[in-house]
């Protein structure tokens, strides 16, 4: 099973709508109108519809990075499904090892951002990943099991591959370590094996995996190399558009 690879840009809390415009264009200039790779930027909300033109008519997508699962009403500072759908997103991450950390995500809201997102026709990019004291104490399958488990519950397999999952390992986000090839293509051929269990082995086989944490030009060959790395999902280096090119072109 061939699966394309994807690279998406995760701005975080970074640009004001000069600054996000700016680096759309950039992108958009950089990765130029290949196909080999599908390429996605998240911009902050505030700068999803200016993002949204600078990259019409190019091969790069718009994602958003949170989503809130109901449909509108009294859930101030929240954004819906519909809201990002009519500024033209395409993806969305859900289940940011930030959001989980600071900001109260759990499996169950996961979940039900997933529903909705697919609901909505967004296509979700699903954060999974172990910290470090997890990885250390030999948890790390445990706990991203439960994440995958509780992510997927009740999705369908049709929906399901219409996902993403990112295998995000907490102690390398933003922190210049980077997993081993080796230790990414292990648990992204666990997170597929959790997947398989789930749903098939065709499924499975078909869901793309991105690694992401301090992955940048320097590392990004010999990551996606791996048979189970299907991309990238890109903080910090996704900052500058040629640290960004130099993903996905990687030399
Ligand atoms: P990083 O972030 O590339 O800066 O480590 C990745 C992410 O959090 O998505």
């Amino acid at each position: 099973m061939s699966r394309k690879i994807f690279i998406a840009g995760n701005w975080k809390m970074n640009t004001t709508v000069d600054d996000a415009v700016a680096l759309a264009k950039g992108v958009v200039e950089s990765v130029g109108p290949q196909d080999d790779v599908d390429v996605a930027v998240c911009p902050p909300y505030t700068n999803l519809s200016a993002v949204a033109d600078a990259v019409m008519g190019s091969n790069v997508k718009l994602g958003a990075q949170d989503v809130h699962w109901e449909e509108k009403g009294a859930f101030t500072g929240k954004i819906s499904c519909a809201m990002l759908k009519a500024v033209g997103v395409t993806y969305v991450i859900i289940g940011h090892s930030e959001q989980r950390q600071y900001f109260h995500e759990t499996d169950e809201t996961v979940n039900k951002k997933v529903k909705a997102a697919l609901g909505s026709g967004l296509l979700p990019i699903v954060c999974v990943g172990e910290t470090l004291d997890e990885r250390k104490s030999g948890s790390m399958e445990k706990v991203v099991e439960t994440q995958v488990r509780g992510a997927f519950a009740d999705i369908s397999p049709d929906d399901a591959l219409k996902c993403t999952v990112a295998y995000e390992p907490v102690w390398a986000i933003g922190t210049g370590e980077t997993a081993t090839p080796e230790q990414a293509n292990d648990a992204h051929a666990f997170i597929r094996k959790i997947l398989s269990d789930i749903y098939s082995d065709d499924a499975a086989q078909a869901i793309r995996i991105q690694y992401g944490g301090s992955m940048k030009p320097a590392n990004a060959k010999e990551l996606l190399a791996q048979s189970d790395v299907d991309g990238g999902l890109i903080g910090g280096a996704a900052l500058k558009a040629d640290l960004f090119e130099g993903i996905v072109k990687p030399q």
